[in-house]
């Protein structure tokens, strides 16, 4: 399979990566980073990607970020942060990449332990993640040609436990390995409108 990974790089990518591009050709993506730079929170730039891939048989999607501060004092502002660079970013990837998919390839979005796990500070983020997960599964009966459409939500990776330093306190952190078995099965498996949540392992 022809994959495009963006976010390869990343905490969440890298273990993604490691394992499809062991069987696959993987094109990683990143703003600075990787085989090809776009930034998906342009959508010229999500374009342009395409137009340098071609045809695919499936797009994995590990980045974004939110808002993190209580909901006391959150402006609509600084929610939008997890729409904005989180949720419509990815959205607009899928949108923008039907065209240049394959029939039966599949999307893959991240979102996160946040929507069924809450910590404090974490509406913004919250609210983003069960979006993603609700398009993923609002889409998954719209798409043509077979095209599949699944999210991968991990808890805290545990590469990622210093970063989190005391925010997700009795969180269980999971290893890359469990997490590459989610983006394995969401892009070499059969189903979709699927939330894979990685909560241990
Ligand atoms: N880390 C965790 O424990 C964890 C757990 C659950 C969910 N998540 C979610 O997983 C996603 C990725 O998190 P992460 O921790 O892996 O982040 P990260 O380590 O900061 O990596 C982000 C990656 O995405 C790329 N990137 C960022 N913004 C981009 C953009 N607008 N367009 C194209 N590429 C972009 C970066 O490449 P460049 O630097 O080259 O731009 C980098 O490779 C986020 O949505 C996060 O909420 C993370």
């Amino acid at each position: 399979m022809k994959i495009i990974i963006v976010g390869a790089g990343g905490a969440v990518g890298k273990p993604a990566f490691d394992e499809l591009s062991r069987r696959h050709e993987v094109i990683a993506v990143g703003r600075s980073s990787g085989d090809i730079q776009a930034d998906i929170e342009d959508v010229e730039s999500i374009r342009a990607m395409y137009a340098a891939t071609g045809q695919v048989d499936a797009v994995v999607s590990a980045v974004g970020h939110g808002h993190f501060g209580p909901v006391e004092g959150m402006t609509g502002e600084l929610f939008m942060k997890g729409i904005n660079h989180k949720l419509l970013p990815q959205v607009n990837l899928v949108l923008e990449g039907i065209a240049y998919m394959r029939d039966g390839g599949s999307f893959t979005l991240t979102s996160g332990v946040l929507n069924r796990d809450p910590i404090r500070g974490g509406a913004s983020a919250a609210a983003a993640n069960g979006a993603l997960d609700g398009f993923v599964l609002g889409a998954a009966v719209d798409m043509p040609r077979g095209i599949r459409i699944n999210s991968v939500s991990p808890e805290v990776l545990e590469v990622s436990r210093e970063r989190y330093d005391g925010f997700f306190r009795g969180h269980y952190h999971v290893s890359n390995e469990a997490v590459a078995l989610a983006y394995s099965k969401a892009v070499e498996g059969c189903q979709t409108g699927q939330v894979y949540t990685v909560d241990f392992g």
